[in-house]
């Protein structure tokens, strides 16, 4: 079964309100809901803010029956092209407040894992198919940051940008794709681009949040038909 996660509600309420058959279903700290999405069986879900609610909410989707899962939301554009309203379709995720250096591991990764998890080549290119259909935004293949830091700082975008090559920073992915990867799952995610994580973050990221978490909506949307 296909799973849907988005952090907030103004992520996935959009996807709630179409969801056909919605039966609910609560485990500690988390309500998965199971139903019909444009003729496609789904489960839907809030997962909460950063890598642990990201990981704890995936591994009860993979408990319910999730074969694939799908990551929608907003994020801080990283690369210099990306404005906001615009779209990353996730290349691969790393987890950037990983700091295991000091025994010689690479900054990002955690020991005995691997560097950066590869979100899935048939997911991704549907999605980025799918966005292709959003008017007026561009659309990208990159790597997501991932951590539990809301970046809002020039110095924040640098770090980002060289140490990892990211395109986008944001506080979940690649918790759900290690859980993912755990399991051998596929997934990708999906992040429309809310403020360009620099000192204007936190204003930008109160604006358009709910207007641009319409176009990560609409991606998934497009996904379903294409599926
Ligand atoms: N989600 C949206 N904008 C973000 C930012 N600047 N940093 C982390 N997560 C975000």
């Amino acid at each position: 079964m296909l799973a849907i996660i988005g952090a907030m509600d103004e992520e996935i309420e959009l996807l709630l309100g179409d969801l056909q058959d919605r039966q609910d279903i609560t485990h500690p700290g988390v309500t998965l809901h199971r139903g019909t999405l444009d003729g496609v069986p789904v489960l839907v879900t809030r997962g909460g803010i950063g890598k642990v609610n990201a990981a704890m909410t995936t591994t009860y989707l993979l408990v319910e029956g999730a074969t694939r899962v799908i990551f929608t939301g907003v994020a801080g554009g990283v690369h210099p092209d990306l404005r906001v309203g615009d779209i990353v379709i996730s290349t691969d995720l790393v987890q950037h407040d990983v700091d295991v250096t000091p025994l010689g591991y690479e900054p990002g990764t955690v020991p005995g894992e691997t560097p950066a998890w590869h979100a899935d080549d048939t997911l991704r290119d549907i999605a980025m198919q799918a966005a292709q259909d959003v008017e007026g935004v561009n659309v990208i293949a990159g790597r997501v940051a991932s951590g539990d830091q809301f970046i809002a700082s020039r110095e924040g975008v640098q770090r980002l940008w060289k140490t990892y090559a990211a395109a986008c920073a944001e506080m979940e992915g690649a918790a759900v794709a290690q859980v993912c990867a755990k399991a051998g799952v596929p997934f990708v995610v999906i992040r429309s681009i809310s403020d360009t994580a620099d000192h204007d973050a936190n204003v930008d990221y109160r604006t358009f949040m709910p207007l641009v978490a319409r176009h990560a909506k609409q991606v998934v949307r497009g996904m379903l038909a294409r599926l």
